[in-house]
């Protein structure tokens, strides 16, 4: 079928507009759209590409899904070697390489150098002709790499075709791959929830993503990437200025480094050094530390190469965020909810810049799988701002059979018997309130900022306080004296006085931290406040049935049952009413709870619906009694048919089942509430 003028132009423009997205998105950092707007967009182009399919052109946004499997990637000889780094670990050695430099350019002022942080992934190399990306290659030994062109087409940031009118004849730009810490860790949970591979470290899962041979799995890998050089280049002259070559390549349409600096000596490059380590922990990917260039293209000229690396650029490292150190011993460690959890006793170490002697373990299944025994020599990890974990074990450096930790039968801390609950990986320990160490995680719990917000009340004092017995449990806190408190270990009069203030004045609280201080397991500050804006009245809360409960935003059925099963327990009841006894109270509000005009009807929904997700437009019927269910049958109320719907519809149809439109729809949430 020829392809109409029309729909022809469309894609064309549709393609712009994506690209024009994905630039503002990617490289600019200034997105101008939101993502439903976005994918509104690329879904049509996708349809007007099936329909005519040579509209499909290999730079189109859509053709970024990955190809069939390759049996093996092309070797790919570098034309300009790709080089590594010197490094440097102390401002001495920082200083001793700019006064090197400056004294071979015989360059008495001080010298400007361009700075950015070293990005822990790896070295790829992406040749465009004539503006359109012809090849992608790792770095491999510096001189010869492997051809990952199918595997690079499926990163967004990666540009297929430059911007601008003037594309250079040919240009090679470098640059780092890396995968951010948020996709890192839900890759491996969802790797670890299939049974496929677990990931070390970002880097390891960022390079082991980039060498599939089956493109289609890259393309649903979250990897990034971010340039840092051009190496082969033909085409009108370049600025001389590594800073200025970098803005070039954003003005193309590359990503560049957001922290990139052009600094004017030595000691604003030290400065830098400080101001990176500072945001290491926030930035949100891995950097090992920070790589200074000297700014100046002819001065880079001049002072050349030795053996792998310039001598015109640096790597001054960080402290290294994953270091080696012997497990001493495993310790179980007891939680609020009563889950044991492993913890690491190590060998002190410093990691990333902080001495370190515990970390987690995570859990008994993580043990099993990585196979840690107590004796080991482990690598440990800290990352952002996460509490140090065990990576994994070195098991080269392992003597003899060691033990493997085992979780205790009973509670360390109360004696009482420690239960799996099956299908679960924690163990509980099932002593709930006469467990000492459950008791002082929910007081803590309950007088954090975001519960009760009970200033002053800190960790030592409240274990110090259940140690002594003065409270048991939460309820005891607002009964406690001045005389009781000035007692304890380093509590003096004014401080006794302070945090009998601070109980007082969090009596007045909102219905919501209430609800979230009491600690119901996996009941988190927004299910609270659901709830609470949901039953408007926490006698509502406390007596609402599982299926009642469930109409509550983000409640599914394990924390209605959680919710049930808390409010269940007479010792908790009786909590809850010396609190309210002792005067803590909260505005009341109106409750949102729509009426239950769609209870016993069930709906499918089917497409897209303008202006809702399908979970979004799922709570709406589930809020006023609907049920929503995946399949169509006889028994199905209505199908909800949104744009683009899919075989649901036809079911429909076929079965005689009502179909709802976009505007049935809103017919039947709107209003109600
Ligand atoms: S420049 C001639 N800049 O570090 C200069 N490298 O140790 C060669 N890396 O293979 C590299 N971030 O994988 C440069 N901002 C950055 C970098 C960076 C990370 C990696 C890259 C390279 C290795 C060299």
């Amino acid at each position: 079928m020829p392809v109409p003028k029309s729909c022809r132009a469309e894609a064309a423009e549709l393609r712009q507009e994506i690209a024009e997205h994905n630039y503002r998105y990617y490289v600019l950092d200034a997105p101008t759209v939101t993502d439903q707007a976005y994918d509104r967009l690329f879904r049509r182009l996708q349809e007007l590409e099936r329909e005519y399919p040579e509209l499909a052109s290999a730079d189109s946004p859509t053709q970024r899904v990955g190809s069939a499997p390759a049996s093996h990637f092309e070797t790919v000889t570098h034309e300009v070697a790709m080089l590594s780094l010197d490094n440097a670990f102390e401002e001495e050695e920082m200083l001793a390489f700019d006064r090197r430099l400056r004294e071979r350019l015989d360059h008495e002022a001080p010298l400007a150098y361009c700075a950015e942080p070293k990005l822990d992934g790896l070295a790829i190399s992406l040749l465009y002709e004539k503006g359109e990306l012809v090849r992608a290659a790792t770095r491999g030994d510096g001189r010869n790499g492997e051809n990952i062109t199918a595997n690079a087409r499926t990163l967004a940031s990666i540009p297929l075709r430059l911007r601008g009118d003037s594309p250079p004849g040919r240009i090679e730009v470098r640059g780092e791959v890396y995968m951010e810490l948020a996709g890192f860790r839900e890759l491996n949970r969802s790797q670890q929830q299939s049974g496929g591979k677990v990931f070390a470290n970002p880097r390891n899962a960022a390079a082991g993503s980039l060498r599939l041979l089956d493109s289609r799995i890259t393309a649903s890998r979250p990897l990034t990437f971010c340039s840092y050089g051009i190496g082969l280049y033909q085409g009108s002259d370049l600025p001389q200025s590594q800073y200025r070559q970098m803005r070039y390549l954003r003005d193309i349409g590359l990503p560049i480094s957001r922290q990139i600096e052009l600094l004017d000596s030595i000691d604003a490059c030290l400065d830098y050094y400080r101001r990176m380590l500072q945001m290491r922990d926030g930035l949100g990917f891995d950097i090992d530390g920070v790589v200074f260039k000297l700014d100046d293209s002819r001065l880079q000229h001049q002072a050349g190469f030795v053996a792998r690396a310039p001598r015109w650029a640096i790597a001054y490292k960080f402290p290294a965020q994953e270091v080696m150190t012997r497990l001493l011993d495993v310790d179980f460690q007891v939680g609020r909810t009563g889950a044991l959890t492993p913890v690491a006793r190590l060998d002190p170490v410093a990691v990333g810049g902080v001495m370190v002697s515990n970390a987690t373990l995570h859990n008994m299944d993580e043990i099993l799988r990585k196979d840690i025994r107590i004796g080991d020599v482990v690598i440990v990890r800290r990352a952002g701002d996460v509490i140090p974990e065990v990576v994994a074990p070195v098991i080269e450096r392992r003597k003899g059979k060691p033990a493997l930790p085992s979780m205790p039968a009973r509670c360390p801390v109360c004696d009482s018997e420690v239960f799996q609950q099956p299908g679960q990986a924690a163990y509980r320990c099932t002593g709930g309130l006469i467990c000492r160490a459950q008791r002082k995680e929910g007081i803590k719990h309950f007088a954090s900022r975001k519960a009760m917000d009970i200033e002053g009340l800190g960790d030592k004092l409240v274990e110090q306080m259940v140690e002594q017995e003065i409270i048991g449990s939460v309820a005891d806190l607002y009964g406690l004296t001045l005389e009781q408190l000035s007692g304890l270990e380093r509590m003096a009069e004014k401080s006794a006085r302070n945090l009998l203030d601070a109980l007082e004045k969090s009596k007045r609280t909102t219905l919501a931290r209430f609800i979230y201080a009491l600690g119901v397991r996996e009941v988190g500050e927004s299910t609270a406040e659901a709830l609470a804006g949901h039953f408007g009245n926490l006698d509502q809360v406390m007596n609402a049935d599982l299926e009642t409960l469930q109409q509550v935003e983000d409640v599914g059925p394990v924390v209605a049952e959680n919710i049930r099963h808390f409010f269940d327990q007479q010792s908790n009841r009786e909590i809850v009413a010396r609190l309210i006894a002792a005067g803590i109270h909260w505005p009341a509000i109106e409750a949102s709870r729509a009426a239950q005009t769609l209870a016993g009807k069930t709906y499918v929904i089917t497409g897209t619906l303008d202006g809702y997700s399908r979970d979004q437009a799922a709570k709406l019927l589930k809020a006023r009694g609907a049920r929503i269910s995946s399949s169509v049958s006889a028994k199905t109320s209505a199908v909800i048919a949104g744009e683009n719907p899919g075989s649901k519809l036809g079911k429909a149809q076929a079965l005689g089942v009502e179909i709802l439109d976009q505007a049935a729809f809103e017919e039947l949430v709107g209003g109600a509430s």
